[in-house]
């Protein structure tokens, strides 16, 4: 596998919209009111901290970590509902604010709810998206990484997408330019591996990377400046997430069915009791671009 060949490595517009696709209005039952579809930062000595409030805190945590100020041009891959974009307007002065999604119904809702010019959406993955070298002052990602390898490819073929991803970030940054990335990982105290129920279900050809590999694929491309792994913020987050769909079960039902709302219950469930176990990580990473030659 070259280069250029990478295309299909990460899943499918198929596939993300499959489960992105379940309808904005049935997110809209369970998530925080920036539609937010990502673990929150919690306060963990505040334990009323409502749930908007925790992903608002994790918005401006990644803003910051990214360095961005006024005027700047801000790239945010996987830009799910555009809690971002719609901070980076709106708080943060940006000159311009891009997102890309692979999800049609997201775009729709951005392009509905916010008509400020300098945010632009893109139907898009990240392979696709082209920036001229230096374009972006900052990146964003947050949720999107564990999308971009498919399920079936080994460590080596995942190690080269995402190093092909942060190739293409190095080259759209501008000189020591900053990056902030959140992404699940698979932890180190189960050894078993993504569960079937998961990969099959809700999020089909999605494949989390590990720790190493993600270093592997943006090593001596970007200097890792911070790492934290915050799994109990996704333990919460998605308790949260389920009391909110139960609290609103009788609509959940009413649109999407009894069967599709039960197994949206068992992933909340059972996602959050892997991230209390440590089967899985949730890594928060703050990424400067190494200008030297590679
Ligand atoms: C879990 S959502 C997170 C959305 C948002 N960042 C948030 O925190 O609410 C994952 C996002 O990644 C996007 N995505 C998945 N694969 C992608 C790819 N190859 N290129 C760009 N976006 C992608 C999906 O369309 C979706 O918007």
């Amino acid at each position: 596998m070259n280069e250029n060949t990478k295309k299909d490595m990460g899943a499918s517009t198929e596939a993300i919209e499959h489960h992105y696709g379940t309808g904005n209005d049935y997110f809209q039952l369970w998530l925080d009111q920036t539609m937010t579809y990502s673990c929150a930062m919690w306060d963990a000595d505040d334990p009323e901290q409502t749930l908007d409030a925790a992903q608002l805190r994790k918005i401006d945590y990644h803003i910051e970590q990214a360095r961005v100020r006024d005027g700047q041009r801000v790239l945010d891959i996987g830009c799910g509902w555009g809690g971002v974009l719609n901070r980076l307007v709106t708080t943060n002065n940006v000159e311009s604010a891009t997102g890309l999604t692979l999800s049609e119904s997201q775009m729709d809702w951005i392009e509905d709810k916010n008509n400020d010019p300098r945010i632009e959406v893109e139907l898009k993955s990240w392979e696709d998206h082209r920036a001229a070298d230096g374009d972006y002052d900052a990146i964003i990602s947050i949720g999107a990484f564990e999308h971009f390898a498919k399920l079936g490819l080994d460590s080596d073929e995942k190690v080269r997408v995402y190093r092909n991803f942060f190739k293409k970030c190095h080259g759209w940054l501008r000189s020591r330019g900053w990056m902030s990335l959140q992404t699940v990982a698979y932890g180190n105290s189960l050894q078993k591996d993504f569960d079937q129920f998961i990969a099959k279900e809700i999020f089909p050809e999605t494949d989390t990377p590990r720790l190493f590999e993600l270093a592997k694929g943006a090593d001596r491309l970007f200097e890792v400046v911070c790492l934290r792994n915050d799994r109990d913020d996704y333990r919460r987050t998605l308790r949260a997430w389920y009391s909110n769909l139960k609290k609103h079960r009788d609509q959940a039902v009413a649109l999407k069915g009894e069967t599709e709302s039960r197994k949206f219950e068992q992933y909340l469930r059972l996602m959050a009791y892997m991230f209390e176990v440590g089967g899985l990580d949730l890594h928060r990473v703050t990424l400067r671009k190494i200008d030297v030659p590679r």
